[in-house]
């Protein structure tokens, strides 16, 4: 028997949920739905997925390639493109990457070629807690007053990947290598990156900035960038531009780093597990 596709808006202004689909035969029509979906919706929610690691690198990279993991001790034997996120322990040691996404940011737009797209699939969620909060930076930028338009429309920030640069973010206590890891993460040089980029596909413009990783306005004192990131961070996460996505099992998740900002919002604790597979589709430099 065979059933059309189901796509079903989630959140106010994006996200969505498609079902009736198996990304392990996925012929390329339904491909390309769900790659319009993912242009329109910016998060999309695949649900009731049954995927190996390889066939997540499979669909995964339809998409484009696939970026490498910054935290390769946590990646998938004989799959290092697969990063396992978990708060999960096995013979005292942690099993994947337990601090991932505690703050806002857009993946990787500390690095030379920012990430285009971020795959999550839901191994296993726990009993409470755990969702991933994403935050609509086309809707954001769209509903700036216009004089601020115009004061940011030429500002780039700078992003920086060491949390020991950032006086906005911690370092997680939970993370037993965290402080050496951002220590030596200082001498990463920091990217610059415009304040209002235009999607390559859809054209539409998004703020592109986050409490993790823009740490300052290049040109800009030091204490005038402070007040007007402020000022941006606390718009950029106002409840009507959030969607919070509760992980269902078999739950692949995708969303768009070019204009979506996204955390995790924990409220878990070990022996409550959640793991989860990451994939990571490269991007291209933002434009203005
Ligand atoms: C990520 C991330 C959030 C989460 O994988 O890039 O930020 O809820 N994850 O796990
Ligand atoms: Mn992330």
């Amino acid at each position: 028997m065979f059933f059309e596709m189901e796509i079903r808006r989630l959140g106010r202004t994006m996200g969505a949920e498609v079902t009736r689909v198996d990304l392990n035969h996925l012929g390329a029509p339904a491909f390309a739905q769900i790659r319009d979906a993912f242009h329109v919706h910016k998060v999309i929610a695949i649900r009731d997925q049954q995927l190996t690691p390889a066939g997540q690198i499979a669909f995964s990279r339809r998409f484009g390639a696939l970026e490498d993991q910054l935290n390769a001790h946590y990646t998938i034997d004989g799959c290092p493109e697969v990063l396992v996120l978990s708060n999960d322990v096995r013979d005292g040691k942690p099993v994947g990457l337990i601090d991932g996404g505690d703050y806002w940011h857009s993946d990787s737009s500390h690095r030379e070629y920012p990430s285009m797209a971020t795959i999550l699939f839901a191994v296993k969620n726990p009993l409470t807690g755990g969702d991933t909060e994403f935050a609509d930076m086309v809707a954001a930028y769209e509903a700036l007053p216009e004089p601020m338009k115009g004061r940011i429309a030429h500002l780039n920030g700078i992003h920086a990947v060491s949390k020991l640069k950032n006086k906005r973010v911690q370092v997680s206590p939970r993370r037993p290598d965290g402080a050496d890891f951002y220590e030596r993460q200082k001498a990463i040089p920091d990217q610059i990156w415009p304040l209002v980029r235009t999607h390559p596909v859809t054209g539409q413009k998004a703020l592109y900035l986050s409490p993790r990783f823009t740490i300052g306005i290049e040109g800009v004192s030091a204490a005038e960038a402070d007040q007007l990131l402020d000022s941006l961070i606390a718009h950029q996460v106002r409840d009507e531009f959030i969607y919070r996505h509760q992980w269902r099992d078999g739950d692949l998740v995708m969303w768009d780093n070019r204009c979506v900002i996204h955390r995790a919002t924990g409220g878990y604790s070990y022996p409550d597990i959640r793991t989860m597979h990451r994939t990571v589709i490269a991007g291209d430099k933002p434009f203005r």
